[in-house]
């Protein structure tokens, strides 16, 4: 999903019916899909006799709805989830059974149940043969969709007919119908911009480009004790880091994850080693980084935890009372990936030189910045890591707990890229396509290239 183009960040909602123009539909999708929307196909039970559902799945990147009593795996009504979340409904081809069922109300399949339980507005765009669109039966369903319901109408063109006969009746032109998507959309604001709430996409297959790389993935907030009640914590949730460890998992790795506060559910399948604090996160850390061997431990490291930057001196034994009020002293936590990489590069705790760990990992790191990422460049440079992935927590759908995020990365080459706002999950797959170019090339140049100590702080 891209935010740019005409129907940017929209939800629409595609109904095919049986006709012979169905296979249209995949066409349809692509030019919906260019102008930035997501798009939900629904088939009617003929309409899957022209169209593989597969192929329209496939594309669309949802599961197709042609079942009025099917439930989502989630427990939810699919054609009602579509209903409520779609900024469209577009009915392309419409047969003349379907506007007729449609004209009546006749809620027997998931096209017309869906226009029937939502507010969004309606495209219909009919294509039959050319006596049946001139029967007087279709002229006045077509009449009372558009002028009871409010439906908008793409006229069938005159040609040649799947009949062999030439008429009224051809599907119009595919961009005429997204015209009138966008025009009958109009300035409306997007209906439900949060994925959760809209059908679930279904992931894309990926290559297995991860197999045979340990792949460790910190995630949520560190919560540093006040007392053995309180603590000091942060916003993050942990769906940034879980979506990471999903997406490697996905692609081959095999998955440590190191959990902090964290309020999404775990992946399966990876290892998760909980930890708390600061202090209980370095050591795991430290502990997943190994290198006694020499060996490093893993292969790529995603930092993506809110670690504290203070911590009180002194945590309480037992809960403080209320009392007269509390001064808390704090002191500065280590910055534990800028430790890291010190160790990966082969310095020990005292700065003292050995060996590097080999293979060299590669190191991401994140940035929650406000307001402007102007200090990203120099955060990854300062902590020596090969990958920053900077977003601005302050911007709407980039924050902590949103489904989505827009971040800009910066590369040990100086280089930024801007992303668009997408959910966290292509962030994550987008965020690993660069951790497996890095790491392919690490293979390349020789395995034990040490990396530049402009890490020490
Ligand atoms: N990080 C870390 N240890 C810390 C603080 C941060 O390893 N004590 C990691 C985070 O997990 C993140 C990266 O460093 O991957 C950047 O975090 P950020 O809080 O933006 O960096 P700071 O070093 O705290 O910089 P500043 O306080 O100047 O914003």
């Amino acid at each position: 999903m891209t935010v740019d183009g005409r129907l940017g960040g929209r939800l629409i909602a595609l109904g095919v019916t049986g006709s012979i123009a169905a296979y249209k539909a995949t066409e349809l999708i692509r030019l919906l899909a260019a102008e930035g929307a997501d798009v939900v196909v629904m088939l009617t039970p003929s309409a899957t006799r022209f169209v593989a559902p597969l192929a329209l799945e496939a594309l669309s990147g949802h599961a197709v709805e042609s079942d009025v009593l099917a439930l989502l795996p989630d427990g939810r009504i699919g054609h009602i989830v579509i209903a409520d979340t779609c900024d469209a409904v577009v009915v392309a081809p419409a047969t003349a059974s379907w506007l007729g069922a449609m004209a009546n109300g006749l809620a027997g399949d998931v096209v017309t149940a869906t226009c029937l339980a939502s507010s969004a507005p309606v495209v219909v765009a009919p294509a039959m043969d050319g006596e049946m669109y001139a029967h007087p039966a279709t002229t006045a369903n077509v009449a009372r969709l558009r002028d009871t319901f409010g439906y908008r109408i793409v006229e069938p063109e005159e040609g040649p007919l799947a009949s062999g006969q030439l008429g009224v009746g051809r599907l119009a032109a595919l961009p005429t119908i997204v015209a009138a998507v966008v025009a009958a959309i109009g300035d409306r604001p997007v209906r439900t911009a949060d994925p959760a709430v809209r059908p679930a996409r279904v992931a894309a297959p990926r290559p297995a480009d991860l197999a045979g790389r340990h792949v460790v993935v910190t995630a949520g907030g560190t919560r540093e004790p006040i007392d053995p009640v309180r603590f000091i914590g942060n916003r993050s949730t942990g769906r940034m880091g879980v979506a990471v460890a999903e997406a490697a998992l996905a692609r081959g790795a095999e998955v440590t994850l190191i959990a902090a506060g964290v309020s999404v559910d775990l992946p399966a399948g990876a290892a998760i080693v909980a930890a708390e604090t600061t202090a209980q996160l370095r050591a795991a850390l430290l502990s997943a980084l190994g290198g006694a061997d020499g060996r490093a431990g893993f292969d790529a490291l995603v930092m993506a935890a809110a670690v504290a930057d203070f911590t009180p001196i002194a945590p309480a034994d037992t809960k403080l009372a209320r009392g007269a009020g509390l001064r808390l002293d704090l002191a500065p936590t280590p910055d534990l990936v800028a430790e890291v990489v010190r160790i990966a590069a082969g310095l020990d705790s005292a700065g003292a030189s050995r060996r590097p760990l080999s293979p060299r990992p590669i190191i991401v790191g994140f940035a929650a910045e406000t307001g402007s990422l102007d200090r990203a460049a120099g955060k990854l440079q300062r902590k020596g890591l090969d990958l920053l992935v900077a977003n601005d927590v302050a911007e709407p759908g980039s924050g902590f707990g949103s489904e989505t995020n827009r971040v800009t990365v910066f590369d040990r080459d100086g280089d930024r890229e801007a992303w668009p706002l997408l959910p966290k999950r292509d962030v994550a797959d987008r965020i690993l396509d660069r951790v497996v170019r890095a790491l392919d090339e690490r293979d390349t140049m020789g395995q034990t290239e040490p990396i530049e100590q402009e890490s020490q702080r």
